[in-house]
């Protein structure tokens, strides 16, 4: 199997921390590891280094969040590489998302490429399998909090839902003059 192949990397501080980060309201380390199970296996049907493969799979999407669709493959593959990665590794990851980002120019590149969309199908399976037992959501609403990146912004969706409700009952001048004042309005 696949798990003395990545068992330093799994406990690397910025693979663990994806246990707390939401990918697609599933936990973005699961994400990770059904990549890695689906390019294990893709892997020798390709004629790929295996070793490759899932080490670049477990990588492939950290810090995915500060790019874009076609962008964030460069900036996993920039932090494989500061993780001391070899380039093969940096080399598959940065094609992951193709046909959106870049095409693929190695053999490994391709069955990343192809075990992510896989991983994704998983992800959106094992998503709705959970919604009937409430474990889906549940695992959602943890993942909110515990992502300081959605934390953040739902504590800004948060402020903004009060700051338009507050407008609706107190009405544009009321909330001005509370500013003002510093004073904490009574919606009655
Ligand atoms: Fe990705
Ligand atoms: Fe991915």
């Amino acid at each position: 199997m696949y798990w003395e192949t990545i068992a330093d990397l799994l406990h690397h501080p910025r693979v663990v921390e994806t246990r707390h980060h939401m990918h697609h309201s599933v936990s973005k380390h699961d994400h990770l590891l059904r990549s890695v199970h689906f390019s294990y296996y893709l892997a020798p049907f390709f004629g790929a280094d295996q070793v490759t493969c899932v080490r670049a799979a477990l990588l492939h999407d950290l810090d995915s969040r500060y790019g874009t669709l076609t962008t964030h493959g460069a900036i996993a593959a920039r932090v494989a590489a500061e993780l001391g990665e070899p380039a093969e590794v940096s080399a598959a990851i940065i094609s992951h998302m193709y046909p959106f980002g870049p095409r693929p120019t190695t053999r490994e590149g391709w069955v990343l490429a192809v075990a992510d969309k896989l991983a994704s199908l998983a992800d959106l399976g094992a998503f709705v399998g959970g919604l009937l037992s409430g474990h889906s959501l549940r695992v959602r609403r943890q993942l909110c909090q515990s992502d300081p990146f959605y934390a953040a912004r739902y504590a800004r969706r948060r402020h903004r839902r009060l700051i338009s409700s507050l407008r609706r009952r107190l009405g544009r001048t009321g909330l001005s003059r509370w500013r003002l004042s510093g004073q904490t309005p009574q919606a009655h």
